[in-house]
């Protein structure tokens, strides 16, 4: 596996492959990586010739306060596993050069980004936007995976890639769980022993909400109050949003009549975790 920091080295490497008329599979990160980003990978190698990970945390995401300087960080294990994976080539540019002085330009995909995650992340889905638009002009994939963990980002790269005519198929994943069902994730490292058994109430909301509604539960207030109060009865919880929207459009619905998407960001301690599925309610 080859590792490239610079961003022409890069360019340079795929120019060469498309020449060589390879397809081209890749799959964005932030690194300290874990099973879901391996299966992203595994779809990727599945579907392409060749396929570059990237490793980048990407500073302008993270609002003032949040996590950027304690996000983990351990890019030797990320490599060497990577390595095994078969990745042929691991991306880690620096901050510097993605951004250096002068930078100025920001993709702003605008109803998506409101609600959910939008609402108490000022700026993350213009910082995603915009990195990852950055990334596929250097790495000019045919495919790229994302995850539906992160389901909001996942829609509106869609969107982007629609309205500004990218030549690149976006390729969803469904979520990695652990053998409890927490959705995997790099910042679970934050939790405490304590913390983690707490973690587990996200999944089991998501599974509570499902029976609630097929028993007969179509009211989306109702579904919202019970799930609060079943999530923070865990120790350490605290409930940012419990959010019933359409899985489209991203739009808040009142009743669950229609495959709805339920989406959960929940603080257990001091980390922030999101969680979703599409309820389909039994008619
Ligand atoms: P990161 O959180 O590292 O996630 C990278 C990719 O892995 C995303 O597509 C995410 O949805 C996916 N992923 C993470 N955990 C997953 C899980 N448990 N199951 C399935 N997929 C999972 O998302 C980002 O980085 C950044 O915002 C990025 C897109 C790289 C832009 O900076």
């Amino acid at each position: 596996m080859e590792v490239i920091e610079s961003i022409s080295e890069m360019k340079n490497l795929v120019k060469e492959w498309k020449r060589r008329g390879l397809s081209l599979g890749f799959v964005p990160t932030m690194g300290y990586l874990h099973e879901g980003h391996f299966a992203l990978v595994r779809r990727a190698k599945e579907l392409s010739d060749r396929v570059v990970v990237s490793i980048f945390v990407n500073p302008i995401q993270f609002a003032p306060g949040e996590d950027y300087q304690r996000y983990p960080r351990d890019l030797e294990r990320d490599k060497a596993l990577l390595e095994k994976e078969g990745v042929d080539v691991l991306f880690s540019p620096k901050v510097e050069e993605m951004y250096p002085p002068g930078f100025q330009t920001y993709v702003e995909v605008k109803e998506l980004s409101l609600g959910l995650c939008g609402r108490y992340r000022a700026g993350h889905f213009v910082g995603v936007a915009t990195v990852v638009l950055k990334l596929f002009n250097i790495v000019q994939p045919d495919i790229a995976v994302f995850g539906e963990k992160d389901y909001q980002q996942l829609k509106v790269i869609q969107r982007m890639v629609q309205d500004l005519n990218l030549d690149v198929k976006i390729i969803p994943h469904p979520i990695v769980r652990e053998e409890d069902g927490l959705a995997m994730s790099s910042r679970n490292t934050y939790l405490s022993p304590e913390e983690r058994k707490s973690a587990i109430a996200l999944y089991k909301a998501l599974n509570l909400a499902e029976e609630l509604v097929n028993q007969g539960e179509r009211r989306v207030n109702l579904l919202k109050e019970k799930l609060k109060e079943f999530i923070e009865s865990f120790p350490y919880t605290k409930v940012q949003y419990i959010e019933f929207v359409h899985p489209e459009t991203l739009k808040e619905v009142e009743r669950v009549d229609e495959p709805t998407l339920l989406a959960l960001a929940v603080f257990v301690g001091k980390a922030r975790l999101i969680d979703n599925k599409i309820i389909i309610p039994k008619s």
